[in-house]
């Protein structure tokens, strides 16, 4: 039965992680897959989530199912998160949010609902994105389309070529936008940029769907959503990826929601009912415990201001380490201009390394980047930083 199956190919972002681990360089350093590391080289536990999880052992009471979408002091937290809490959009009940395992699991719900109830729908991502955008699109069998982005020479965001795809894109299509801390360039639009691209999604009448995985990694909680409340102001409807991995370090705990913003609170309640369908027969209902411990965080004056301090630390040591990385190839004589990671955000930056100069790293000094030449900064230590920089001064001369 089996015989035929060929062995798919490893994946760009997490087959990187394998390799990384089976790999006995006791120098290696890991800058592949999108996952914070402090100082000592380490993912932590953050503090307000210990202090949550000592509460939730002592408070819970029972493992029973939750329901299809999840449990609504978490639902409504997201929403507070998203839209900021005095919203007419929550107030109006505009908004219906669930629970989904991960960003992930959130976006493939999306593709599922997408598929069921606007068949017809091409969705467009950014050229480039994240590795996994198109493939989960495409397993449903969505089409998927690509909108000019980055400009590759100036290491920018290129905005007119941007918005002259954008401008291509017919009404009841899909468009893919990266809330914030674009993965993988760490480019964003600007406010205004945001303004006139809102502005045209009216125009065209797609329907914008934003990735937001890195909330709090950009400028701060609200400013990275000011993205998305500007298309709010202009448009009636959007479908909304968010994951808390990342802002919450609960990698594995797959915590992240879809919600769905519609014009008025009837239709948001009936089409609802249609996610809440992709998810029972996807995987039913969610797991508990992630979604647990973030409600119980934002939900608490005390524990809020904790976490939002300690993802202060977070976005501070990876501008930090954006400006060492580029002050440090300098010192060890890399002549070709890097400045430009020292003005992106987020956890990522497209280094302009080539496919040959990210095997030499990989392969003669154990530095693991994705094929893309995509770095993860913020797995950048004032340890590894010297080697790391001698490396790629290394490979660029080379
Ligand atoms: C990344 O882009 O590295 C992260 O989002 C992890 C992943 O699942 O790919």
């Amino acid at each position: 039965m089996f015989e035929h199956i060929q062995a798919a190919p490893a994946d760009p972002i997490l087959g990187l992680n394998d390799a990384y681990k089976k790999d006995p360089n006791p120098n290696k350093i890991n800058l592949g897959v999108g996952v914070y590391k402090d100082e000592l080289g380490h993912t932590p536990i953050l503090k307000a989530v210990k202090q949550a999880e000592e509460r939730l052992l002592l408070q819970e009471k029972s493992k029973n199912y939750l329901s299809i979408e999840g449990r609504p002091n978490y639902r409504s937290a997201v929403q507070t998160l998203l839209f900021g809490k005095d919203h007419q959009i929550i107030s109006k009940q505009l908004a219906q949010t669930a629970h989904t395992p991960g960003g992930t699991g959130a976006l493939r719900v999306a593709a599922e609902f997408i598929k069921k109830h606007l068949p017809e729908a091409t969705i467009w991502v950014s050229n480039p994105t994240w590795a996994n955008h198109q493939s989960v699109f495409q397993s449903v069998g969505l089409e998927v389309g690509s909108y000019s982005y980055y400009n590759a020479d100036s290491k920018t965001l290129d905005f007119e070529a941007m918005l002259a795809s954008l401008s291509q894109v017919p009404e009841g299509d899909v468009v893919l936008f990266h809330g914030c801390c674009h993965n993988p360039t760490g480019i964003d639009p600007t406010p205004e940029q945001w303004y006139q691209l809102a502005k045209l999604c009216s125009k065209q009448g797609f329907l914008a769907l934003f990735d937001f995985a890195y909330q709090g990694f950009g400028q701060s909680l609200n400013d990275d959503a000011q993205g998305l409340r500007t298309f709010l102001d202009h448009v009636p409807e959007m479908l909304i990826a968010s994951s808390f991995s990342k802002n919450f370090g609960l990698y594995n705990e797959r915590v992240g929601a879809l919600t769905i913003v519609c014009e008025t609170s009837d239709q948001a309640e009936s089409a609802f009912t249609q996610i809440k369908r992709c998810i029972r027969t996807n995987y039913s209902n969610p797991p508990s415990h992630g979604s647990a411990v973030v409600a119980e965080i934002l939900n608490d004056a005390e524990l809020y201001a904790l976490w939002e301090s300690e993802l202060d630390t977070m976005r501070t040591r990876i501008h930090e380490m954006r400006s060492l990385f580029v002050n440090t190839l300098r010192a060890k004589g890399v002549n070709q201009d890097f400045s430009f990671i020292s003005q992106q955000q987020g956890m990522f930056s497209f280094s302009g390394l080539t496919p040959d100069q990210v095997a030499q790293l990989r392969n003669e000094f154990g530095i693991y980047i994705v094929g893309s030449g995509r770095i993860n900064v913020a797995g950048m230590t004032h340890d590894n930083m010297a080697p790391l920089c001698e490396a790629i001064a290394s490979v660029i001369k080379g």
